[in-house]
């Protein structure tokens, strides 16, 4: 019998024209408020012990930094069709995005984590938006356009921004930059 599939959440920085990156990399300048929005949310549950999972596309993976690679309280997926061994710092090679909702969600069912995150880049950002387990999404959405030519899908209707909290309703300047921290929560009636 196949594993039943859990709850998965997003979560990414983007500018006015819904870019995410240029190439294999992040456009603009570092902002530090937005980091540590993301180490927070990626910390796990220090209560009760357990970790996260992050899925990764092969490019967002090669382009992490070491200090994100090596947080103990994380399991990294990463989706790749191309590469033939584990590459270093990662915990699971899958060979697309059901296959790394399939590992996170039996990590899951066994009580290993708490939460599954989904952190890009834009190819696996297109599948995770489309699935109906994808019941959270995290924007940091930037007062800005650059040039890019990575972007984050529109997700339409079945997402509904909370709007009662005053944290995702203000606005954050930092590194020169100002900026949103926002949430999507999918509609129960999409929701499986
Ligand atoms: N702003 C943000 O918050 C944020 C967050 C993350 C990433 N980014 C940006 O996003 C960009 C990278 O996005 P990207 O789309 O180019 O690359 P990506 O999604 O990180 O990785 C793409 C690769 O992952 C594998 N892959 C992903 N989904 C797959 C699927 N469903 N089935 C099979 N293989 C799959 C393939 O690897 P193989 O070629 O090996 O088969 C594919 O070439 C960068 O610019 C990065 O900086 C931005």
């Amino acid at each position: 019998m196949s594993e039943p599939l859990a709850p998965f959440k997003i979560c990414s920085a983007m500018l006015e024209n819904r870019g995410i990156g240029l190439g294999c990399k992040i456009p603009w300048p570092p902002i530090k408020k937005d980091f540590e929005h993301f180490m927070q949310l990626t910390q796990g549950s220090f209560e009760s012990g357990k970790k996260v999972v992050c899925i990764k596309g092969r490019t967002t993976f090669q382009n992490t930094g070491e200090e994100e690679k090596a947080r103990p309280n994380i399991i990294k997926i990463v989706i790749s069709t191309t590469l033939s061994e584990l590459p270093e710092g990662a915990d699971f090679l899958v060979r697309d995005f059901n296959e790394a909702h399939a590992t996170a969600s039996r990590l899951y069912n066994e009580g290993v984590i708490s939460d599954i995150w989904v952190n890009g880049g834009q190819t696996v950002f297109e599948s995770a938006v489309e699935s109906p387990y994808c019941a959270e999404i995290h924007l940091t959405e930037i007062n800005l356009t650059m040039e890019v030519n990575r972007f984050f899908p529109k997700f339409a209707s079945h997402y509904s921004a909370q709007s009662d909290d005053d944290f995702y309703n203000t606005t954050v300047e930092d590194g020169g930059l100002t900026y949103q921290f926002k949430l999507y929560r999918r509609l129960p009636q999409y929701s499986p």
